[in-house]
């Protein structure tokens, strides 16, 4: 006969954190969110740590080269998405490890002719005040001219003039020749006074531009997630069929850490995966395999040899898994078993695997829950994808802007090698997640800023100012549906709504 659980499948929402004694030691600025990322042996230090405990999905609709770099900066990583070809995936893994921090690719680009109104437009949404000019309005184009914000006075100026009129021409602008270091990038913006430096190439065309408002950024962002050459580092997702040929792509290309893409990782097809990077690179190649749900699909990866695990079946907010074949559990329940997995495996064993949530994360507090829960670090797609640094589009819906949104399942990523065993494609496929719309929320770094604060405070309530001392001291309880509603606003008219009615 089947064997039923006893125990009902929870998620984050159904859970508090209790408090716990605050000590003087308990205040955000001495709270460190430094976590392992990949297997390490009791007393040692894992080759990969991450600086604070977010990855972000293996997703067309989020990891591409410049969340990649964006994120490593603040200290986590992304895994580029592997349902593309393996040259563009490579390609990809390339430009992060060649990225020069400080020189970025323009973001906001107009061809030459283009009317004042749509350059506004263009600012609004990007919230990127300098524009460049090319002759194909891409940011690879000739340059012909900058503008920014302060160019142009909207109140005064005819919006149909043309950009051109407002823009400092080329001739006048101070440039430099791609190939110099950043340094003397550096030396120039502040010789000349100036606060956007182009960089071009022998013909002309943009290559990148350094900002002065960078500059004491670059200087001081001790929390970046660099390799010994200071590089950024940045991992790839891959699968379970084309690993013998995509692996070595990826490895070439400089890649730091693969982790295997799977809906469901109980399989042997992650092992054999395993096994092929064992055999070819032995330790060197650091893998984490997954998803699992219970102690069961754990310990079979765990023996197979994957650097973390990742833990999470249909908990995504793309996700249609659960509703498409019943299968899945609760992400609180999957992570409360893992954990208690992981940690009998640690004792048993001396050998520490970090543990990913993946999935399911709505609220801020989710994250820390997680952690709670045990998790080393968390996999969010959802909430990297609002960023500007996520490869979609903005898009005007009403008077809101918003983000595209689409899970690897949906048939829009077309992305069958993960969900696919095998069958007749055309014929036997099904979706297994959507394509949807997201609020767009601005840069990356700003949102993470008030995550991380919340977070922070979070641990100090807790009394724990490391990831590991929440893992030994938190305590947590199960919430009543009346008790969630006691924790939000309750009971009284909130202005904003009084301004409504
Ligand atoms: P989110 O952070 O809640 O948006 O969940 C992101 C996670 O959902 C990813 O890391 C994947 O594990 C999972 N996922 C991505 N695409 C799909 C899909 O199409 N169907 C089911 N799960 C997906």
């Amino acid at each position: 006969m089947a064997k039923i659980l006893e125990d009902i499948s929870r998620t984050f929402s159904e859970y508090l954190l209790l408090p716990n004694l605050t000590t003087e030691q308990c205040i955000p600025t001495n709270v460190s969110l430094k976590t392992p990322l990949t297997k390490f042996k009791k007393g040692e230090e894992p080759k990969y740590s991450l600086n604070i405990p977010f990855v972000s999905a293996i997703m067309q609709s989020v990891s591409g080269e410049k969340m990649a770099i964006a994120l490593a900066r603040e200290g986590g990583l992304s895994f580029i998405f592997g349902s593309q070809s393996i040259e563009s995936q490579a390609e990809m893994v390339r430009n992060v490890k060649k990225h020069k921090a400080g020189f970025v690719r323009s973001d906001s680009n107009v061809k030459t002719g283009t009317k004042l109104k749509d350059v506004v437009e263009l600012v609004k949404r990007t919230g990127h005040s300098t524009v460049t000019i090319t002759d194909d309005g891409t940011a690879r184009g000739r340059l012909l001219g900058l503008v920014t914000d302060k160019d142009y006075r909207i109140s005064k100026a005819d919006l149909d003039d043309e950009i051109n009129k407002y823009m400092t021409p080329i001739e006048k602008l101070v440039c430099a020749k791609k190939g110099i270091t950043l340094s003397e990038a550096n030396d120039i913006i502040w010789e000349n006074k100036i606060n956007c430096l182009p960089i071009v190439d022998d013909e002309g065309r943009l290559a990148y531009l350094v900002f002065r408002k960078d500059y004491e950024e670059r200087k001081n962002n001790p929390n970046s997630l660099l390799d010994a050459e200071k590089r950024y580092i940045v991992g790839a997702g891959i699968n379970t069929r084309d690993y013998e040929t995509r692996i070595p792509a990826l490895v070439e290309a400089g890649v730091d850490v693969l982790c295997i893409d799977s809906s469901d990782g109980y399989s042997v097809w992650q092992k054999n995966t395993i096994d092929f990077v064992r055999a070819k690179y032995g330790n060197d190649v650091k893998i984490g395999a997954g998803n699992v749900v219970d102690a069961e699909g754990f310990r079979y990866l765990a023996e197979a040899g994957a650097d973390f695990i990742k833990v999470g079946v249909g908990g995504g907010s793309i996700c249609i898994t659960r509703e498409q074949k019943g299968i899945g559990r609760g992400q609180a329940s999957a992570l409360i078993d893992v954990v208690n997995a992981r940690n009998e495996y640690f004792k048993e064993t001396g050998i520490y695997i970090p543990v990913c949530s993946d999935g399911g994360i709505v609220h801020d507090y989710h994250i820390t829950l997680a952690l709670a829960f045990g998790a080393d670090f968390v996999m969010m797609g959802r909430y990297f994808a609002r960023f500007d640094e996520s490869p979609t589009r903005v898009v005007k819906m009403g008077n809101n802007y918003v983000k595209e949104y689409w899970g690897e399942g949906s048939n829009r990523a077309k992305n069958w090698q993960r969900y696919d065993l095998g069958e007749d494609k055309e014929k036997l496929s099904f979706e297994e997640g959507v394509d949807s719309y997201i609020p767009y929320a601005g840069p990356l770094k700003d949102n993470m800023q008030v995550t991380i604060s919340k977070i922070k405070s979070t641990m100090c309530n807790c009394g724990s100012i490391t990831i590991e001392e929440l893992h030994q001291k938190a305590r947590l309880t199960l919430v009543s549906n009346i008790s969630i509603q006691e924790g939000s606003a309750h009971d009284v008219i909130l202005k904003e709504l009084d301004k409504k009615l």
